[in-house]
């Protein structure tokens, strides 16, 4: 596997190389990580694809108060562990190879999927995720792209990104990957402390209680999602949404289409996001 910092040194080592499967991260990976990078194996695995990975914390996508500068960089580990799972180049630029100047030109999604949920509590945040993967997708030029339904309305954005821009990739949805108590593995559960790993798996227990109740012919979804945000802040969360929505727009919940159960929340200083398809 080759660890390459710079996008030249990157296009020399991708030149001739029929197919690629991408898998961008920001590192501090888990077992989570890892699992696209085998799903994104598999998916050029006969073709002689090679799979990509990139590691880069983009200063973009976060807000000046959220954690950017606090965020784990573990790239000699992170590097391991992706050769162990598989992945043949990570691409690990520094903040001054992809961004040599302030990035104006960015990619703003539409307001109706990127301005909700997320994106209503983290204004600009999909913008700035939506201006590194374009980047990084020219740079890399994959004919698949892997990312988690761990973060969902960043892959219905980037499906959506993908497909109005015409770009020739197809995204794959990885599962989310859980530990044995059902707790979404993320980079960010490092925060938690042990006390706080086991509070924590209340957000996916809420979850899951808001689509059986939704499952069990329950309609009056303010009082359903009510009741979630309710116990979620009985039990000392803040959260900033838990609600059910229409899976590939993230619109309004309809009967009988294929829904998401999404929530985002603070625990003690942790902000943490899940969801479960119902
Ligand atoms: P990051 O949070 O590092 O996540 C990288 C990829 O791993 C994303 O596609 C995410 O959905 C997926 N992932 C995270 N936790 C997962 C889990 N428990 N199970 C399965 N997949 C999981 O998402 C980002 O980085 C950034 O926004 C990025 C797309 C790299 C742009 O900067």
């Amino acid at each position: 596997m080759q660890v390459i910092h710079t996008i030249d040194a990157l296009r020399a080592a991708l030149a001739g190389q029929p197919e690629r499967a991408f898998v961008p991260t920001m590192g501090n990976l888990h077992e989570g990580h890892l699992s696209l990078i085998r799903q994104a194996k598999a998916a050029v695995a006969g073709q002689g694809g090679l799979v990509v990975a990139s590691i880069f914390v983009n200063r973009l996508q976060f807000a000046p108060h959220e954690d950017f500068d606090t965020y784990p960089r573990t790239l000699a580990r992170d590097a391991e562990l992706l050769e162990a799972a598989g992945c043949d180049i990570v691409f690990a630029p520094d903040e001054k190879t992809l961004y040599p100047e302030p990035q104006g030109y960015k990619v703003h999604p539409p307001a109706e999927l990127a301005d909700i949920l997320e994106g209503q509590f983290r204004p600009g945040f999909f913008i700035g995720v939506c201006t590194v993967v374009a980047k990084l997708f020219n740079i890399v030029q994959p004919s698949v792209a892997v990312f988690g339904k761990k973060d969902y309305q960043q892959l219905m954005v980037i499906r959506r990104m993908v497909q109005q821009m015409a770009l020739p990739i197809r995204i794959e949805a990885g599962e989310t990957s859980r530990s044995d108590q059902g707790l979404a593995l993320s980079s960010r559960n490092g925060y938690l402390s042990a006390m706080e790993k086991e509070q924590a798996l209340l957000l996916s227990c809420t979850l899951k209680n808001l689509a059986a109740r939704w499952q069990a012919g329950e309609r009056d979804l303010p009082a359903l999602e009510a009741d979630a945000m309710q116990a979620l802040r009985d039990a000392g969360w803040q959260p900033d949404y838990i609600t059910l929505r229409r899976r590939h727009d993230l619109g309004a919940a309809v009967e009988g289409e294929p829904l998401v159960a999404l929530a985002a929340a603070k625990l003690g200083k942790t902000r943490l996001i899940d969801n479960i398809e119902c």
